[in-house]
């Protein structure tokens, strides 16, 4: 993984934690730890699936968020997007990583939508899914979502 200092590195190994570089690990290890703790507030009574997310920006802050369910089911917003609006209303625009967790037998990708919404935001993610036993797969957002409709993809049209 190129933990480079541009802040946003984006040359890293689809790859199990044993890949992940020791400084790497420690601000990953840092993030699982701080998105574990917002899982256990998720609201999640229809499913009993409590996420959690963590997004780390480009100078370090880091921003958490769950999922909070609702009895009109559709109106569920997912961990990773509570993170988003967390992330903005910090001020924070610059991401360098994102992590999901969750207590399952394999980490999870985060949803279609989810993934639409992150790329509003980014073009590139380190994105790191997560289990509470431990397990870690790194992957990109680029990888979770290829050939993404984006902010850009609008001009040169008639407007009609
Ligand atoms: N969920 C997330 O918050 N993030 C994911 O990556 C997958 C799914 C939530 C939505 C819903 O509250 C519950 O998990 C079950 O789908």
């Amino acid at each position: 993984m190129d933990d480079g200092d541009d802040g946003r590195h984006v040359s890293v190994e689809r790859s199990t934690d044993t890949n992940i570089t020791a400084k790497g690990r420690g601000v990953v290890d840092e993030l699982v730890a701080r998105a574990n703790e917002v899982r256990v507030k998720a609201y999640a009574p229809y499913s009993g699936f409590a996420v959690g997310a963590a997004i780390e920006a480009a100078d370090g802050r880091t921003v958490v968020g769950c999922n909070v369910e609702n009895a009109s089911f559709g109106l569920g917003v997912c961990a990773e997007r509570a993170a988003v609006s967390a992330a903005l209303a910090a001020g924070l625009v610059d991401w360098r990583r994102l992590v999901v967790v969750v207590d399952a037998a394999e980490p999870v990708a985060p949803c279609g939508a989810c993934r639409q919404v992150l790329a509003e935001f980014c073009d590139e993610l380190e994105v790191v899914l997560a289990t509470t036993d431990g397990q870690r797969e790194l992957t990109l957002l680029s990888e979770l979502l290829p050939r993404r409709f984006g902010p850009g993809d609008m001009s040169g049209g008639s407007g009609a």
